[in-house]
């Protein structure tokens, strides 16, 4: 076994015991988990979906939805209210909605942006890698040169909690706004 697959084997342990605390935590979503603040477990969480180490599955099915309530300042995603069927992913990506309304909540729109596409793509990492070629990279491209999100690349590497995504962030206002020669 090389080391990295060492490392990816005791990395998906750790993550498949964060994952049933975190079904232990929506089942108190509605009551409490809404109005938390930005906690290490959520800095975790989102951690490993911004870095693809969350590559298991969790075997259950379910209909996911995001509502025009949760997306907050993200006004741009209200009129298309996210539902969907997960075949295999339903409590990953019912915490995953639990973290985007957690981002909602402290205005972190970076954060959601992630969040709300990593969804929207059923729990699948490769089109939310952080190549600047990543279907992620290619709508968030779209989202800011259409107008969609209103705000500058500024605000979202300012209101996002992850060093790789702020990172990410970076390099693609530089994408899109090439420098000449
Ligand atoms: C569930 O998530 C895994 C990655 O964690 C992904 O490989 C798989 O395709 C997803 N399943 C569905 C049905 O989206
Ligand atoms: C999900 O099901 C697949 C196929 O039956 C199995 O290989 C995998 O170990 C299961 N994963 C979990 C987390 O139970
Ligand atoms: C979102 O909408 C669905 C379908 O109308 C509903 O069943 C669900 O309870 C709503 N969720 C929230 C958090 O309001
Ligand atoms: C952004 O670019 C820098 C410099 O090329 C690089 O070191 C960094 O890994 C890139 N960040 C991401 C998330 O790819």
């Amino acid at each position: 076994m090389t080391s990295d697959a060492m490392r990816r084997w005791i990395i998906s342990l750790a993550i498949f015991s964060l994952i049933l605390k975190c079904s232990a935590i929506t089942a108190d979503y509605a009551a409490s988990f809404s109005m938390s603040a930005i906690t290490a477990d959520y800095a975790t969480s989102l951690s490993m979906l911004v870095n693809g180490v969350l590559d298991l599955t969790t075997n259950d099915t379910g209909i996911i939805y995001i509502n025009s309530t949760d997306t907050g300042s993200l006004t741009a995603f209200n009129y298309d209210n996210l539902e969907l069927y997960t075949g295999d992913n339903f409590s990953k990506l019912s915490n995953v909605v639990d973290m985007f309304a957690i981002a909602s909540y402290n205005d972190m729109m970076g954060d959601m942006i992630f969040l709300y596409n990593y969804v929207a793509y059923n729990g699948y990492h490769e089109p939310m890698s952080m190549a600047m070629d990543s279907d992620f990279a290619g709508d968030v491209l779209e989202y800011m040169q259409t107008g969609v999100i209103n705000v500058d690349y500024t605000y979202i590497v300012s209101t996002t909690t992850d060093p790789t995504l702020a990172s990410f962030y970076t390099n693609l206002s530089t994408q899109s706004n090439p420098i000449m020669q």
